[in-house]
């Protein structure tokens, strides 16, 4: 019974296999009863009974009352592990307690009643509002619950007292069940993003913090705990994401009790928000993703991101981005022959990278003046813009709007506009500085400069670069930390940009990869992956970075032979191969590949445009490994009449013949045909098994054939019957695994047989 006008209800919600049970009884903030699998229809007595059983009995020399956990968790209840609030007013009210004074669910209020009630929804959004009268604090919790299953929630914080409250953390916390003790997040670095990192979840706090100032090509980026073993089809796993591009937070804990949480926040520095009277605070959302295997929880993600009205619907162009083609070294008379060779092999997208603004001959100079350069561009854009139009293909431009260049005139005329703290410059990072968007005119600056090149300029996508860490970004006048305001005004930037140019699309690039993340994915519309496009470490970095965002969202390009990363060769088909489960492009200077080179490009490109409807569309399914040389992955459609799976062979096996690999994903009762897709030439170790069924081919009567071709007749566009097998056997049985040489990509088309 509860004895004030606090709401006093049990909310359960539930939506694509999901249950999320809050507890907003008795004026306490709102605690999670259950967040895992979905329960079925649940009545008040069954929530009663669920959160009664929920409550942990006593322990020796503990708080008397049962620890209650709530989304923000509180210190005051006896929770000694990292409180949601961090903050005082000159030393007080830095443990809040906070009592509730409304619920609404979908927008409609709950009235406090006597008895506890249960509301239910099917998908959707709780808002609690909260105030604590000692400490001057207001709280506004929403808890959402989207169709896709994903959970996420935020807080706002206001001062409602008359002196500065200041705030020095906000983050909320998701419980985890017991059984779940294997951590998997992320690190990287640049030219290596996401790479997966697994370990124990023991007592303590696994905590991974973000400190420079953007996403970071180590972002722990899904912070998940899982039953011991879990993998891409198997194990349930709770995971957590923050969507936030500046300084961030992720967690996982498990304290001394046993009681486990994934939780996290912006990570704010030392009085980034001093709140004055009625001023707030709000973090972003942050992610709670279940699933019964890896894959199941990306999908909440691809899900989530797919039914977004902004989400991009329009077949992905293929891209030629010109910077592993030409560096800075712009020519007109060169960057017009890549454009007419992209052309003719099907491109729909060109893109001009860095160094067409003032002074940019190289990394030295130029950021911030975002002016075309008069020296090598005398008649503007428009030659290259009106050229690449000309052919159809539509024009991207490189921006790094958040950075300034010492030598430039912005700050040789605005010097206070470099982000800065103790008097003293910061530390270079690619010889640049951080111009400061969080002063009014700095950021008016450059709107207005990057209007003025897309209102004169036919532009249909900005590559956003951002190649630093923010480092003692301080800003005018006194130094305070801006890392906060820097990363609200970028997203306010690209909002603005994209109200006043309609349908411009704007691909987040960060040093290669550094800032994937769903904030910085409310405004874009396609992540660089890494610099790195070397296939096989794409193979990995690719794969991982779809634990978060879908297929038609990753830049995923064919580069030249060797690798300007790492120097390793590889075949156009491994390269291909890989790049063509993404949103696919070049990198390339056209000019020096072979004719044959180029052919085979525009086989791939017709490959890809065929199919990227179903790869961009398709759930992502990815086979657990049971040999590490070997992935096995793919795009299922939707009514699954049809996939695209890929063997990538990303080393040499200790045994061979590998053995045999499944399928996962398909009807189990329907009937497919799985042939293989030869786009270019099969490579020359590749072994056809007896499943693929090729005809037999006239004998020889010399050991070589004539031409030095295949003796079993197998080229580039070869097409074989392949097999036909219930899509039951063929995520049980399987396939024996085609015999070829590592660093390659056999590519298998899937059809339903009606
Ligand atoms: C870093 C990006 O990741 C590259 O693709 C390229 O745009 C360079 N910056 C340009 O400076």
């Amino acid at each position: 019974m509860s004895d004030t006008a606090s709401p006093h209800a049990y909310v359960h919600l539930t939506a694509g296999g999901v249950s999320v049970v809050l507890d907003v009884t008795g004026g306490r903030l709102p605690a999670i009863v259950h967040w895992g699998a979905a329960l079925g229809d649940l009545n008040v007595a069954d929530t009663l009974a669920l959160a009664q059983a929920n409550i942990e009995p006593p322990a020796g020399n503990v708080v008397d009352l049962p620890v209650r956990l709530s989304i923000l968790p509180e210190h005051h209840t006896g929770w000694v592990g990292k409180p949601g609030i961090a903050g005082h007013r000159d030393g007080v009210d830095w443990s809040p307690l906070f009592t509730t004074t409304a619920l609404t669910v979908d927008g409609a209020e709950h009235r406090p009643s006597p008895d506890a009630e249960l509301v239910s929804a099917g998908a959707g959004t709780v808002r609690v509002t909260a105030h604590d009268a000692v400490a001057d604090l207001g709280l506004t919790l929403d808890v959402e619950l989207l169709p896709s299953g994903l959970l996420r929630a935020r807080a706002e914080v206001t001062n409602t007292g008359s002196s500065f409250y200041v705030l020095d953390g906000l983050q909320l916390a998701f419980p985890v069940p017991p059984q779940a003790r294997e951590i998997l997040d992320f690190a990287g670095r640049w030219g290596k993003e996401r790479t997966p990192q697994r370990r124990e979840l023991t007592v303590g706090i696994h905590e991974r913090e973000g400190r420079k100032g953007r996403t970071g090509p180590d972002a722990a980026t899904v912070l998940s705990v899982g039953v011991p073993g879990f993998g891409f089809g198997r194990g349930e796993v709770w995971g957590t994401h923050v969507g936030f591009s500046g300084n961030h937070r992720h967690y996982a804990e498990r304290l001394f009790t046993g009681f486990q949480v994934v939780g996290g926040g912006e990570l704010l520095l030392p009085g980034e928000i001093r709140l004055s009277d009625g001023e707030s605070y709000g973090t972003p959302w942050i992610y709670g993703a279940y699933g019964d295997g890896l894959d199941a929880q990306a999908h909440r993600f691809h899900d989530h991101l797919r039914s977004r009205p902004t989400h991009p619907r329009r077949a992905r162009p293929v891209t030629i981005n010109v910077w592993e083609a030409v560096y800075f070294d712009h020519d007109l008379a060169r960057l017009t022959d890549l454009a007419d060779r992209a052309a003719k092999l099907g491109v729909e997208r060109y893109v001009l990278d860095d160094g067409w603004f003032r002074y940019r001959r190289n990394d030295l100079a130029g950021l911030g003046d975002w002016h075309v350069d008069e020296t090598v561009w005398p008649n503007g854009l428009h030659p290259i813009i009106d050229h690449v139009r000309s052919l159809g293909m539509e024009f991207g431009l490189w921006f790094e709007p958040e950075m300034i260049n010492l030598d430039s005139d912005l700050a040789r005329e605005h010097p206070e506009w470099v982000m800065a703290t103790g008097g003293r410059t910061p530390v270079p990072s690619r010889n640049q500085q951080v111009l400061n968007l969080g002063i009014p005119e700095a950021y008016d600056h450059i709107l207005e400069r990057m209007s003025a090149i897309l209102g004169e300029y036919d532009i249909a996508y900005i590559k956003w670069d951002h190649n630093r860490d923010l480092i003692d970004a301080g800003t005018a006048p006194h130094g305070r930390a801006g890392v906060h305001d820097q990363t609200l005004a970028t997203y306010r930037l690209m909002d603005e940009l994209k109200r006043r140019f309609p349908g411009l699309e704007i691909e987040s690039c960060s040093s290669g990869g550094a800032r994937v993340d769903l904030g910085i994915l409310e405004r874009t519309d396609r992540v660089w992956v890494s610099d790195c496009i070397d296939p096989l470490e794409r193979q990995q970095m690719n794969r991982w970075t779809m634990q978060l965002l879908p297929p038609e969202l990753l830049g995923s390009h064919i580069a030249s032979g060797t690798s300007h990363t790492t120097g390793r060769y590889h075949r156009l088909s491994f390269r291909a191969g890989t790049a063509l489960y993404g949103h696919l492009g070049i990198e390339w200077d056209l000019a020096t590949a072979t004719d044959d080179e180029n052919a085979q490009l525009a086989v791939w490109i017709d490959l890809y445009k065929r199919h990227r409807e179903l790869l961009h569309t398709g759930t992502m399914v990815r086979a657990d490994e049971f040999d590490p040389t070997l992935l096995v992955y793919g795009a299922v459609a939707g009514d699954r009449a049809e996939a695209l799976f890929f063997l990538a062979y990303v080393g040499r096996s200790d045994v061979s013949p590998r053995g045999r690999f499944t399928l996962p994903g398909l009807d189990p009762d329907r009937r497919y045909r799985v042939r293989p897709v030869f786009a270019g030439e099969p490579d020359e170790g590749l072994k056809p098994p007896a499943w693929f069924n090729v005809p037999p081919q006239p004998q020889p009567t010399v050991t070589t054939p004539p031409g030095g071709g295949r003796a079993d007749g197998l080229s580039a566009g070869s097409e074989v019957p392949g097999v036909s097998m219930t899509g039951r056997a063929l995520a049980v049985v399987g396939l024996q695994t085609p015999a070829s040489f590592p660093d390659d990509v056999v590519v298998l088309s899937v059809t339903e047989e009606t």
